[in-house]
């Protein structure tokens, strides 16, 4: 059976670089990087010099990269500690971030008295730079936590501007880059941002790694004790191979960045043409069609579907061998299942379905070509 990868945005395929530096790491250095002897000392070595790597990548020191178990694991530690050791009062964040943001400032809220505010989103999902600027202006200790991309819609942040904006409010500032790391360059000296998440797993890496920035002196601590290991942050025995997997998946993606967001947009832009061509009525979800307010990475559509098709829709695309992402539940009558489209679609909208399409530098024009000519079928 033909078989479509668009669901790149859950996860990417991993580069077989990658698997080879991981499996000679996995062969050779097997030594427990707390040891003393040599063993030990060359694991240790091995996991600095990647810290170096990536911290280089965003023009920070080492000693501000922390590596986690993921994208939830390091938002989780920023979260956590911002309020249990700074004495962040006030965090505020929008209605449409991902659940490692929002369920773990939901358990947040149970376990401290700390004041949560939305930010008012635009129709196109875009944050409303005006309502920010008005929740900023109180004189509680804050954090603002935004994410950089939109993992369902792709609506990209003006992350300096933000930044900016909670320096001069004094708020500390916390972006979720997850969808960004590895498809932007961020240079974290020129912007002036205290913490943020990222997920090797996104960006043709392996499973279970990610890291935090922390800002130097930001007093941050951790939450999973145990051993020393990153410096307290995060006890327990660090994944040598995971690790040294984030850092050449890291360094080949930005290597290879110039070439892969052509191409990949290429595939975006084709698709969008393609689909227009076919539902001339296609919606697309918040301003995924924008080049300038989107990541080059995906698109999220609306499709106008007569209902008793649209049920079959999803069932039909996996059955053909696309994979992709199910952007809303009309199928079953529920919008619940994305809370980002429950907040930023209309109701006729909402009942209709929308998937994510979602690219890397392995898909081609011809399996657009395959995927538009199944949509096509529910014309
Ligand atoms: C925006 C965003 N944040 C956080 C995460 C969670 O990352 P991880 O899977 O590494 O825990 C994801 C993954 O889906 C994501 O897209």
């Amino acid at each position: 059976m033909r078989t479509v990868y668009f669901d790149n945005a859950a996860t990417t395929q991993i580069r077989d670089e990658v698997i080879d530096r991981m499996t000679e790491v996995m062969k050779i250095n097997f030594g427990n990087p707390s040891s003393t002897h040599n063993y030990g000392r060359q694991s240790k070595s091995i996991i600095e010099s990647c810290r170096k790597s990536v911290a280089l990548h965003f023009n920070v020191s080492a000693s501000e990269i922390v590596f986690t178990s993921g994208g939830t694991e390091a938002d989780n530690l920023v979260l956590r500690s911002a309020v249990r050791d700074l004495g962040v009062e006030e965090i505020i964040t929008t209605k449409i971030e991902h659940h490692a943001i929002l369920h773990t400032i939901d358990e947040l809220e149970k376990e401290f008295p700390i004041l949560v505010k939305y930010v008012n989103l635009e129709s196109d999902g875009h944050i409303d730079y005006s309502h920010l600027e008005q929740l900023l202006d109180s004189e509680k200790k804050k954090l603002v936590s935004l994410m950089h991309v939109n993992n369902e819609i792709g609506n990209k942040l003006d992350i300096s501007r933000v930044a900016s904006l909670c320096k001069q409010n004094n708020a500390l500032f916390h972006s979720d880059t997850v969808q960004s790391v590895g498809h932007y360059q961020l240079d974290l000296e020129a912007i002036p941002i205290d913490f943020l998440a990222a997920s090797a797993h996104k960006f043709h890496g392996p499973k279970g790694v990610g890291f935090a920035f922390v800002r130097k002196n930001s007093g941050i601590k951790g939450s999973i004790f145990g051993g020393a290991q990153e410096r307290g942050y995060r006890a327990g025995t660090e994944a040598i191979h995971n690790i040294v997997g984030l850092d050449e998946a890291l360094k080949l993606s930005y290597e290879n960045l110039n070439t892969e967001r052509s191409y990949i947009l290429g595939i975006k832009d084709y698709f969008i043409t393609q689909l227009r061509e076919v539902l001339p009525d296609v919606v697309f979800n918040g301003s995924c069609s924008s080049p300038e307010n989107s990541t080059y990475t995906l698109i999220n559509v609306c499709l106008p579907i007569v209902p008793e098709k649209a049920a079959m829709l999803q069932f039909q695309l996996d059955l053909k061998g696309i994979a992709c992402s199910k952007g809303s539940a009309c199928q079953s009558g529920s919008s619940q299942n994305s809370h980002v489209l429950a907040e930023i679609l209309n109701e006729a909208n909402l009942q209709k379905p929308s998937v994510r399409f979602s690219f890397s530098t392995f898909n081609t024009k011809a399996e657009v070509d395959y995927t538009i000519g199944v949509l096509k079928e529910f014309v």
